[in-house]
């Protein structure tokens, strides 16, 4: 036997063997800790200090006090069935004097020959939700943005009075005439689609659905695309965007033909 030391660093076995674990160790540090974490693209494992803390299972509290914000803006209007059910003379009369700005668009009587949609007759709650959608931005248009920047809470509920005071068009589907679309009456069922009607009105009106009928088919088939693509997210819980995203275009075009058709 040899008098050589094991414990030493002049036995060149030792040597190699405690410098492979050190350097498998400080690989697999690297790749656990640091590698890895920073490929996530959670916003805890942001910078490198906090994917080091994250990947080692700190709980946040002690490493970051800053709770992360959401770019997205989502609707913060809660639609009651009683909400601005009964509108005073006195808000109706302040509406008519506030929309008188909004008529270049719109129409004089809330009806618009300009592609903008129809506002006469529309449920006091939907257009008090889309002017607040636009205002906080969970709803957002180049056109309208603007023209809510400086209207206050109460402004928004006397214009709402306004225009569901005024008529609305009618829904025109005459005997005789074309039949209701499919997705109109019976939606589609394999594709989770639940008739337009059972919301929107004919069958059942469901709080928070804008009245559909005599809009322009145009503003109907826009909005249809806007909520299918998620450019128009401001509908809670995703009602709208989960009917739109599964419409084909043949149905987009004739839900949007059945409900602007008037006399
Ligand atoms: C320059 C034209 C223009 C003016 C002026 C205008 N709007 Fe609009 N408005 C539009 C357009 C276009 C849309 C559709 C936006 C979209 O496609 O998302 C719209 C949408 C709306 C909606 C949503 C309707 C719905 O069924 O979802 C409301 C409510 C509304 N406007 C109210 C008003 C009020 C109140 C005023 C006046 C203070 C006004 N608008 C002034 C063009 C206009
Ligand atoms: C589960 C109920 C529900 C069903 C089913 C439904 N919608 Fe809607 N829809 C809504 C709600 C709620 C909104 C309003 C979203 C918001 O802005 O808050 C809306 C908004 C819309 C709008 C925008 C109107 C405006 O003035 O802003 C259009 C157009 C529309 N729906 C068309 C349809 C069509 C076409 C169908 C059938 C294929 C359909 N919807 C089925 C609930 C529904």
């Amino acid at each position: 036997m040899s008098d050589e030391r094991l414990v030493s660093l002049r036995n060149p076995w030792f040597v190699a063997s405690v410098g492979a674990t050190l350097i498998l160790f400080l690989f697999s540090a690297f790749v656990g800790f640091i590698w890895l974490p920073s490929v996530q693209k959670d916003a805890q494992f942001q910078g490198l200090w906090n994917a080091i803390c994250s990947a080692a299972g700190v709980p946040r509290t002690w490493y970051s006090e800053a709770p992360v914000e959401s770019t997205v803006r989502t609707s913060s209007v809660i639609v009651t069935p009683q909400m601005l059910e009964h509108s005073s003379p006195v808000s109706i009369g302040r509406g008519a004097t506030l929309a008188m700005r909004c008529t270049m668009c719109h129409g004089v009587r809330g009806l618009s020959e300009a592609n903008s949609p129809n506002l006469a007759g529309q449920y006091a709650a939907v257009v008090y939700k889309e002017l607040q959608d636009f205002k906080t931005g969970a709803r957002s248009n180049a056109t309208m943005t603007p023209m809510v920047v400086d209207l206050s809470d109460q402004d928004m509920k006397d214009l709402a009075a306004y225009y569901s005071y005024l008529p609305r068009l009618r829904a025109y589907h005459p005997d005789g005439g074309e039949a209701p679309p499919q997705i109109v009456v019976s939606g589609a069922p394999m594709r989770n689609i639940a008739p337009c009607a059972s919301c929107h009105g004919g069958v059942a009106s469901k709080v928070g659905s804008p009245w559909l009928e005599g809009q322009p088919a145009v503003y109907i088939r826009s909005q249809l695309e806007a909520f299918a693509s998620g450019t128009r997210r401001n509908d809670i819980s995703e009602q709208m965007r989960n009917v739109a995203r599964q419409m084909t275009p043949s149905e987009i075009e004739e839900a949007a033909r059945y409900y602007s058709n008037q006399p």
